[in-house]
């Protein structure tokens, strides 16, 4: 496992790093994001949208649990599912919704907000951390675990 970690000290540097991010993503990658509620995974998540193109608003996908956005990467067309766990108790009802074919889907990116209340997810996938910081407001500090080594240039 490789790890970066960033501090971001407004919204708009947060959606920076997700767009920063991004662009060392493929198919098939699954992104865990964990984080208090407000932390700002929604944010680092339009981010990492901006850099495929996505048209759609992204927002957080509380009461569908997933939201599924057109991208494009490399002149060619992806998929994202924006998935939120927050209202999930029990891994069956995601199983019901079909979450390991959005998973196992050859032509899209996975990211996962409140990934933890699952223990679908496999091993090997990006986790991103957003940590509050007490002693202000609009610090986050932000880890990135990658299976694979990584260069966000920021
Ligand atoms: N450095 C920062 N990075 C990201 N968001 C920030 C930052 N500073 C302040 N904010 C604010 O924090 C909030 C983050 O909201 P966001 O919806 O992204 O959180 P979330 O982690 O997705 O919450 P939820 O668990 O409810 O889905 C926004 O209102 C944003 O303006
Ligand atoms: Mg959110």
């Amino acid at each position: 496992m490789f790890t970066i970690e960033k501090n971001t000290y407004s919204e708009e540097e947060t959606i920076q790093l997700g767009r920063a991010f991004a662009a060392q993503l493929t198919t098939t990658d699954i992104v865990a994001i964990h984080g208090d509620l407000g932390s700002g995974k929604t944010e680092f998540v339009k981010g990492i949208c901006e850099f495929f193109k996505v048209e759609e608003i992204v927002t957080s996908p509380t009461f569908t649990i997933v939201n599924k956005y057109n991208g494009i990467k490399d002149q060619g067309q992806i998929t994202i599912y924006h998935i939120d766990l927050y209202r999930i108790e029990k891994d069956s009802e995601l199983l019901e919704i079909g979450f390991e074919e959005y998973l196992n889907d050859s032509s899209a990116i996975s990211l996962i907000e409140w990934a933890e209340k699952t223990t679908l997810l496999p091993e090997n996938i990006f986790a991103v951390n957003i940590y509050l910081d007490d002693s202000n407001d609009n610090q986050r500090v932000i880890s990135i675990k990658s299976p694979r080594e990584i260069n966000i240039g920021m």
